[in-house]
């Protein structure tokens, strides 16, 4: 029988700041199957990130409930574990790490997890052969361009095999070319290995190839549209 139950399940969501005076987010339900590709848009404030961090278990919700398969978040021991078991993160800011090089960039997601060394280079490399890195491995971040950076960080959301990739507009901060070409790749890979994707862009031609786009306001989803 195939199993029906979401990959990710929210309910009642909140998450305050300033005790209380800001709520970045206000009451989000939400249900993700796994292997759908989710957009989620709307004002700046509005709590994309907010969303986006809690799933990521970056941020702790101040109230509501969230789950991931029968795992429930309140019930973690480890979240950074967690994390790293399944979930990938790709940033509109790259964030790598000046000082190593893309391979190394790639390879520093797999510190404390299961598997060889030689296995987890291996891995690195062939996920930056297939985004088109084959001849930038040794390469700094200094020495890359944006859409390369970009690049390499998807390699390293990737290498730990997650079922859930995060990505909070991760085409913001390249040009229109540099974008297409990055979103291409992540959403090729992302489907061709049957991965649960969550993107917050604004940019309308990304969130027209979703399957669902989530439009928020004031820290709730205020809409949502299947495509
Ligand atoms: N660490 C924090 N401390 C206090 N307030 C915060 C914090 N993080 C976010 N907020 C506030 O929560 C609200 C939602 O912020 P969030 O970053 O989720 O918005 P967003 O939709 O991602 O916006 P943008 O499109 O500008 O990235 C905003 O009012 C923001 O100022
Ligand atoms: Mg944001």
């Amino acid at each position: 029988m195939m199993d029906q139950t979401p990959l990710l399940r929210i309910k009642g969501l909140t998450l305050h700041f300033d005790e209380g005076r800001t709520k970045a987010l206000n009451g989000v339900d939400l249900e993700v199957r796994a292997g759908e590709f989710v957009a989620i848009v709307g004002p700046s404030g509005s709590g994309k990130s907010s969303l986006l961090n809690v799933i990521g278990t970056l941020d702790q919700p101040s109230s509501g409930e969230i789950s991931f398969r029968a795992q429930s978040y309140a019930e973690l021991k480890d979240s950074s574990l967690f994390r790293r078991a399944h979930i990938g993160f790709v940033f509109q800011s790259f964030h790598l790490i000046p000082t190593l090089s893309a391979l190394d960039n790639v390879i520093v997601a797999t510190i404390g997890c299961d598997g060889a060394t030689g296995e987890h280079r291996a891995r690195a490399t062939e996920l930056l052969t297939q985004l088109g890195l084959r001849d930038r491995l040794g390469h700094f971040p200094g020495k890359l361009s944006g859409g390369e950076r970009q690049r390499v960080a998807i390699a390293r959301a990737l290498i730990n095999r997650p079922e859930m990739v995060l990505a909070d507009e991760p085409t913001g901060s390249l040009d229109s070319a540099n974008a297409a070409q990055v979103l291409d790749m992540l959403t090729g890979i992302v489907k061709q290995q049957g991965l649960t994707l969550i993107m917050v862009t604004h940019d309308a031609s990304v969130s027209a190839r979703a399957d669902r786009i989530i439009h928020m306001r004031d820290g709730r989803i205020e809409h949502e549209v299947t495509a």
